[in-house]
């Protein structure tokens, strides 16, 4: 008897550590609620690494694989993964192992269909379903011999029509490729800024998870330090459309884009204040890996969380570099403050 009291001791003592466990895990739960995403585009360029390292450099929450750049209108499906591997010789279906192991570490990859390059358009509402049927069976969760990326299901796809726009056969792909509940299809956006009224009707259709605006090239949306209301204007109309999350679509070096590259030390200070306001804000999308891993750029996105950071690169770096705004990989010399110029072609992004 006498020896039960220190033991209820132990155990009201165990007790408490586990609420308090409880407790801080479900004040983490809350903290880290607000996205701050990274996510990033691979496939244009051998010279950017594997897509395992890709997602083992834990910078990233997304990985967009592309592009398959034709599709509809009765048109044989091209993938097209530059020099990484040959889809028509079924030469990416080890890619399968590179997915699954993105996946395994939380990180969605995705199907971006089109691209810069990209004439395909869908022509009707029988064409959509079309291309649904075939992204389903390819790509996603059905059946097919010619899976071009083998056996691994992908967490969703991206649209991203070249000069085409959005008419509303994406609205309906969209649609179809989210008929199946039991498969949870992700289904992104990449549109230009500024938002076109004639595809407000489709990003304002509750289809989409996400919308990667492309604010660079886009003068009348590019962030500009001496007078932001262009772009403020600009995210908050995509913002407030039915959407669940709004990414910022930038270039990950200037080499990218002819305008609207922001250096990372404003992008922290002046532009993430304003769009992680947005109940629906989800972070930033990179174009693309090849010059990220160039210029580090996303090694110096700072997203002011205080102790609590969210993404996997914030995480890992929280304890070493804690606040500071300056991005500390701009001065070292290999990143060029994000003003170098590489003397190689790379592709550009639509
Ligand atoms: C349907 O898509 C396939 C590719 O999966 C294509 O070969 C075929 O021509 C398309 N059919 C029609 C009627 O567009
Ligand atoms: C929907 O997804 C489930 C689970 O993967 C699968 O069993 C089923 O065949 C799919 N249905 C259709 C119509 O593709
Ligand atoms: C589908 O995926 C989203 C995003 O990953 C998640 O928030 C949601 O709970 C999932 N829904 C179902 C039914 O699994
Ligand atoms: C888009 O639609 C919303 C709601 O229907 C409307 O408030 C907004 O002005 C529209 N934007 C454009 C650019 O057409
Ligand atoms: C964020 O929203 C709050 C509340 O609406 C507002 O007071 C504040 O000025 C906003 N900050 C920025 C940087 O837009
Ligand atoms: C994470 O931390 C390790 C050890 O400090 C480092 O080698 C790695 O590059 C870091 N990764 C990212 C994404 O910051």
């Amino acid at each position: 008897m006498t020896k039960q009291k220190p033991y209820m001791v132990r155990v009201n003592l165990h007790l408490s550590y586990v609420l308090l466990l409880i407790y801080f895990l479900f004040w983490v739960l809350i903290n880290t609620t607000k996205a701050d995403d990274i996510g990033v585009y691979w496939g244009q360029n051998s010279d950017e690494g594997t897509l395992a390292n890709t997602c083992e450099s834990r910078k990233y929450s997304y990985v967009n694989i592309a592009f398959l750049t034709t599709f509809g209108n009765g048109e044989t499906p091209v993938l097209n993964l530059e020099g990484h591997c040959n889809p028509s010789s079924k030469g990416c279906t080890g890619l399968s192992l590179d997915i699954k192991s993105c996946q395994k570490q939380g990180i969605k990859v995705m199907l971006s269909i089109g691209g810069v390059s990209s004439t395909s358009q869908l022509t009707s509402s029988k064409d959509a379903k079309n291309v649904s049927d075939y992204l389903w069976n390819n790509f996603l969760g059905g059946k097919s011999s010619s899976r071009p990326l083998g056996d691994a299901v992908l967490d969703g796809i991206e649209f991203n029509p070249g000069d085409n726009g959005y008419s509303i056969y994406w609205m309906d792909l969209a649609r179809y490729l989210k008929s199946n509940s039991t498969q949870n299809v992700s289904i992104g956006a990449a549109p230009q800024c500024p938002l076109v009224s004639a595809e407000n009707s489709t990003f304002s259709s509750g289809y989409f998870d996400y919308l990667s605006v492309q604010f660079y090239n886009n003068p009348p949306c590019n962030f500009v330090s001496s007078s932001t209301s262009g772009f403020i204007n600009a995210w908050h109309q995509w913002s407030n459309l039915k959407v669940k999350k709004i990414f910022l679509g930038l270039p990950a070096s200037s080499d990218e884009a002819a305008s609207g590259y922001i250096p990372a030390n404003l992008l922290n200070s002046q532009v993430l204040p304003i769009i992680r306001n947005s109940s629906n804000y989800g972070g930033i999308m990179l174009w693309d890996r090849y010059s990220d891993v160039k210029s580090r750029y996303s090694d110096s996105i700072k997203f002011d969380t205080g102790d609590q950071a969210s993404t996997p690169a914030e995480r890992n770096k929280t304890h070493t570099e804690g606040k500071t705004p300056i991005p500390v990989e701009s001065i070292k010399p290999h990143a060029g403050n994000g003003k170098r110029h590489l003397g190689e072609q790379t592709t550009t992004s639509g």
